[in-house]
């Protein structure tokens, strides 16, 4: 079992801030995250991981509620990693980049130069971004349309991968007696022209120690499973249930192969919020005392979305008829699940915001591993993205809880396999385009 820790904030959960053993500052203390990246290596994590956006997503919608959220002021993932980079030993580093607000010559050089710095840790998940926030951080008014944006980012990870081939493995004599630094021979520029890049390469990082970082992609359309099939070593997935899993796994796996790749080339693990405790009745409290912590204002931003601005209803009350008819077809399922199992306003927002998006399991160790397995057996996983609802809490809780009963029935690592993330990860290493 694979095993990638999201470390982003204080952790996933809406109220993490809130919750009594929180700094609320963390998220801009390096302190905090060596704290993290060192539990989750001494707890033989394969890698920690950043998500990312590059702009204030999030709107204050309704009046008030954007204020109560911590997820708006962090740290930049490279500059994060990098400096995580000499202060760790053998864990994965992987941070987020947008193939839509960047230059691919700066993720090809900026992220061979932490594989190089890490000693072969880093991995780049490649994003296309979604929102006008961050298109009005760069010189846009709105995000580029669907096709457009996937069209560049399937161009730029071929230039990025291309860049990464530069230098063949032994492109550098280093010859004192001749004075020949590097063999020309074994030098490749890119001359890449295509709709959306014109690069010429070469890229001025040698070879990494990974060959090239490690590629992860993490979008679910089919444009983004197409990305992910030609080229990511690992998949971050958010299913919501086994049978989603269970198909997106073959679905990507499938595609993989048309592709002219093993399945076992490309690794999936879906996002997973784990709430555990020594008994099921202590993770069920715990999580119930989270979301006891969820300012009201803030719930009904994840349900504004759909259902517009709930914020004149009483929130232990019924679940309003959406009066605009706009909202109606949009709220409708939300609807329909507070009236089939006779939710409050507050009951159908914990649903949302208490989910992160992703499976949410709680338990006690044996029934939080009990899952884990079942998921893998079921061909629904390679492995799991551990997204904590708060941290470091909610890590050290599966780390002394779940981690060592993931062990004893054989399932996860005791030690490290390799000093690589692509030796732990158990991925072949890429031939170089021009030595092969
Ligand atoms: C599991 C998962 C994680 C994602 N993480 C990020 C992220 O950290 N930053 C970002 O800008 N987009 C992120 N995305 C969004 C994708 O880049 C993409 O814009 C979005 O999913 C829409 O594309 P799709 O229809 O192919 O999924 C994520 C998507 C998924 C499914």
């Amino acid at each position: 079992m694979k095993l990638g820790l999201s470390m982003r904030y204080i952790g996933y959960h809406a109220a993490a801030w809130r919750h009594p053993e929180a700094d609320p500052a963390a998220a801009s203390k390096f302190s905090h995250f060596l704290r993290v990246a060192r539990t989750a290596e001494a707890a033989k994590f394969d890698m920690v991981f950043l998500a990312d956006g590059i702009g204030l997503r999030g709107k204050d919608e309704p009046v008030g509620s954007l204020c109560r959220s911590a997820q708006n002021a962090e740290l930049e993932p490279l500059t994060l990693l990098s400096a995580l980079a000499p202060m760790t030993e053998r864990i994965g580093l992987v941070a987020t980049a947008s193939t839509t607000y960047n230059e691919p010559f700066h993720i090809a050089r900026k992220w061979a130069s932490l594989d190089q710095i890490s000693g072969g840790r880093a991995g780049w998940n490649i994003v296309t971004s979604w929102s006008d926030a961050e298109a009005r951080n760069f010189n846009r008014d709105a995000h580029l349309g669907y096709d457009e944006r996937y069209a560049r980012a399937a161009e730029f990870v071929e230039v990025v991968t291309g860049l990464w081939d530069s230098w063949e493995p032994d492109a550098f004599p280093h010859d004192k007696q001749s004075g020949i630094f590097f063999d020309p021979a074994k030098l490749h520029p890119l001359d890449h022209v295509g709709t959306h890049f014109k690069v010429r390469g070469p890229l001025t990082v040698a070879r990494t120690p990974q060959g090239r970082p490690i590629l992860v992609q993490a979008g679910a359309s089919a444009q983004g499973l197409a990305i992910a099939a030609a080229h990511a070593d690992l998949v971050y997935a958010m299913p919501q249930d086994l049978a989603a899993g269970q198909a997106y796994y073959r679905e990507l796996k499938g595609l993989a192969e048309q592709a002219g790749r093993r399945p076992d080339d490309l690794l999936i693990l879906p996002g997973f919020t784990p709430f555990v405790g020594r008994t099921e009745q202590e993770a069920r409290d715990k999580f119930d005392q989270l979301n006891e912590l969820i300012d009201p204002l803030l719930g009904l931003s994840y349900l504004y979305g759909q259902m517009g601005d709930l914020s004149g209803y009483p929130v232990d009350g019924p679940v309003p008829e959406p009066n605009d008819p706009q909202m109606r077809s949009m709220a409708r399922g939300l609807v329909e699940i507070a009236r089939r199992d006779n939710l409050t306003l507050r009951q159908l927002y914990l649903r949302i915001a208490a989910g992160f998006g992703g499976r949410l399991a709680i338990g006690s160790a044996s029934q939080i591993a009990d899952e884990m397995e079942e998921w893998m057996e079921a061909g629904a996983a390679d492995g799991f993205n551990i997204c904590p609802a708060v941290l470091p809490v909610g890590l050290d809780d599966f780390a002394t809880l779940v981690i060592p009963e993931l062990q004893r029935r054989g399932r996860f690592r005791t030690e490290y396999e390799g000093t690589t993330l692509r030796a732990n990860l158990g991925l072949r290493t890429p031939v170089n385009r021009y030595a092969g």
